[in-house]
C-alpha cells in the first residue's frame, strides 16, 4: 500500500473517516490511529505494528461528546484529574461504554482515554466522526516514534497516511492512571509526575512491578519495549564503564572516554525529548552498545528511568 504523507488535518481525517489507518503527531509520541467504529481498521493497527492482540489500545478524544461516547462512568478523582490535566500527556483508565469494541480494549471492560494537547492532533481528532484508537506509531518492540521520519522508518507502506508535524515536544509516552479502583493507581510514569497527580488526587499511588504469576494491570507492560537493536546499559550518575566496540552515550553528565557517539543533554526535558530518536540514530549507525545515564527519580526523571530500565532489560 502507498502511504500518503500530508500536512493537512482535513485530508488525514478524511482518510480516517473512510476507515483508513493514519499516524498523527501528539506532544508525547506519534500515534497510529483508527476510528473505533471501523473494526477492520482497528485490526489493521495490530497487523501494521505486529502488536500482540492482548495489548489494549488507548482511545483518543478531542471533546466531551467523544469522551461520553467512549466511557460509561467517571469517578470523582477521574473528573478532577481530567479538569486539571486534559488536554495533555495523561491517559486515564475508566469503565468503557458499549460503543468501544473489545478488539480495542483487548477484552477488558475498561478503556484508556487520552485527550492530546497538540494543536494538530486536536484538529485532526475533532474532525473524526468517532473516538480514535491509537497506540504509539512504531513497529511493536521498537522505540516509540517521536518524529514523522521515525514513523516512516517503521510503517511506510503498511499504513494509509502520515499526518506530518514537528517532532514530539515531550518524547515519552503519556502517564497512565487507573481510575477504576478504590483509589487512582499510576500504571506508567510520564510527563505528569506522581507528585502532580497527588496534588489533585492525594490517594494516588504508583503501581509496583507485577509479582511473579500475577497479570500486570497494564497488559502492555509485560512486553519488551522501547528497545533499539543495540544493547542498552543503564549507568548510575557518575558510574564509570570502559566502553567496548562501537558504543554510544546519552545523558546529562560526561560521556565515558572512547564512545563513538555522545549526546549530552542540557536538562531532563531535553533528555526525554531525545532518548527515542537517539536510540534510532544509534541503530542506523550500527552502534552495538548504548550507555544511558539514569537520572534522578523526580518529575520526568521517573519516566526516563522506567524507559531506560525497560530498554536495558537485565543490563
Ligand atoms: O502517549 C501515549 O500514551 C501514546 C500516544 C499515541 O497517545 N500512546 C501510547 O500507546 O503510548 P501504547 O499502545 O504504545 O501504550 C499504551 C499502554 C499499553 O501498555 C497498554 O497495555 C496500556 O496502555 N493500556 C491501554 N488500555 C489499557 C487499559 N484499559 N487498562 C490498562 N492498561 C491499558
Ligand atoms: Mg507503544
Amino acid at each position: 500500500m502507498q502511504t500518503r504523507i500530508t500536512e493537512s488535518p482535513e485530508e488525514a481525517a478524511l482518510i480516517l473517516n473512510r476507515g483508513g489507518l493514519v499516524a498523527f503527531p501528539t506532544e508525547t509520541v506519534y500515534g497510529l490511529g483508527a476510528g473505533i467504529n471501523f473494526p477492520e481498521a482497528v485490526e489493521g493497527i495490530f497487523r501494521a505494528k505486529g502488536r500482540p492482540s492482548d495489548n489494549p489500545l488507548i482511545v483518543h478524544v478531542a471533546n466531551v461528546e467523544q469522551l461520553e461516547t467512549a466511557v460509561s462512568e467517571i469517578s470523582r478523582d477521574a473528573r478532577r484529574l481530567m479538569e486539571r490535566f486534559f488536554p495533555g500527556p495523561l491517559t486515564l483508565v475508566l469503565e468503557k461504554s458499549g460503543r468501544v469494541p473489545y478488539s480495542v480494549t483487548a477484552g477488558l471492560d475498561t478503556v484508556g482515554i487520552r485527550c492530546p494537547a497538540h494543536p494538530v492532533a486536536h484538529e485532526f481528532l475533532s474532525l473524526s466522526r468517532c473516538p480514535v484508537a491509537a497506540p504509539s506509531a512504531n513497529r511493536s518492540g521498537r522505540p516509540s516514534a517521536t518524529s514523522w521520519e521515525a514513523v516512516m522508518e517503521d510503517l511506510d507502506g503498511r499504513i494509509d497516511c502520515i499526518l506530518k508535524g514537528e517532532a514530539s515536544r515531550i518524547g515519552l509516552e503519556s502517564t497512565i492512571v487507573d481510575c477504576t479502583g478504590e483509589a487512582p493507581v499510576m500504571l506508567r510514569a510520564g510527563a505528569v509526575g506522581l507528585e502532580e497527580l497527588q496534588q489533585v488526587a492525594p490517594r494516588t499511588t504508583a503501581a509496583g512491578p507485577a509479582r511473579e504469576g500475577e497479570t500486570p494491570r497494564s497488559p502492555g507492560l509485560k512486553y519488551p519495549h522501547y528497545a533499539p537493536r543495540a544493547t542498552v546499559v543503564a549507568l548510575e550518575a557518575g558510574e564509570k564503564r570502559k566502553p567496548q566496540g562501537a558504543s554510544a552515550y546519552i545523558g546529562i553528565g560526561q560521556a565515558p572516554d572512547g564512545t563513538a557517539l555522545a549526546r549530552r543533554c542540557g536538562n531532563l526535558d531535553d533528555y526525554a525529548r531525545e532518548l527515542f530518536g537517539f536510540f534510532r540514530e544509534c541503530d542506523r549507525r550500527g552502534i552495538r552498545t548504548i550507555y544511558c545515564e539514569l537520572p534522578p527519580e523526580t518529575g520526568i526523571g521517573r519516566a526516563l528511568r522506567d524507559r531506560i530500565r525497560r530498554a536495558a532489560g537485565g543490563h
